[in-house]
């Protein structure tokens, strides 16, 4: 058997996922990028992964400043999700393409008060892992928020169905 990329993406894109904003200060300025490649890995200490592709800026921006936050998203929040996800767009139209307004936490760092969720988190350490970097996290404070989250499923944006009974 010989796998092709297609047929990768196809079987991840079966793995449903939430949506997330990594969020990152630049000297004042914001700066996000969707993910989904984001997940949970210690409870002591209380560590968090995102993986990051090379060719994004967010790469750069996360070994200089070793500090973000991720932002779960809520099922009103696909404009924001398909805004920071594209390569060309610049944060002064966020307001208004997407509706995404920033607070800032105590830390400087940019959090969008809209979110289910909000972790606020400091590089630990970053593992190469091919064409992608693990940037591996220790969570320094949470915001929670009720509501239902935006899912991602085979390529598409989905809300949270039924809950599935015994
Ligand atoms: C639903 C969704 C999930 C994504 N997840 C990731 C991810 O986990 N890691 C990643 O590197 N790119 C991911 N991307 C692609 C980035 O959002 C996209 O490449 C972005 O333009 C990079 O921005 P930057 O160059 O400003 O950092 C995702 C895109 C979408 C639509």
């Amino acid at each position: 058997m010989t796998l092709n990329p297609t047929e990768f993406r196809k079987a991840m894109g079966a793995f449903a996922t939430g949506v997330t904003i990594i969020t990152v200060d630049l000297d004042g300025e914001v700066h996000g990028m969707t993910a989904n490649a984001f997940t949970s890995v210690s409870l002591d200490p209380m560590l968090v992964l995102v993986c990051v592709d090379h060719s994004t800026r967010t790469h750069a921006h996360l070994h200089a400043k070793k500090r973000f936050g991720i932002n779960v998203l809520c099922e009103d929040q696909k404009a924001i999700s398909a805004y920071y996800a594209r390569p060309e767009r610049s944060h002064e139209h966020a307001e208004v393409e997407a509706g995404a307004r920033f607070e800032r936490t105590r830390h400087g760092t940019p959090m969008l008060p809209g979110a289910l969720a909000y972790l606020e988190c400091r590089l630990q350490s970053a593992q190469e892992a091919g064409d992608h970097t693990i940037f591996i996290a220790e969570v320094e404070d949470v915001v929670l928020r009720e509501g239902d989250p935006l899912l991602f499923f085979r390529g598409k944006y989905r809300t949270v169905g039924e809950e599935v009974g015994e």
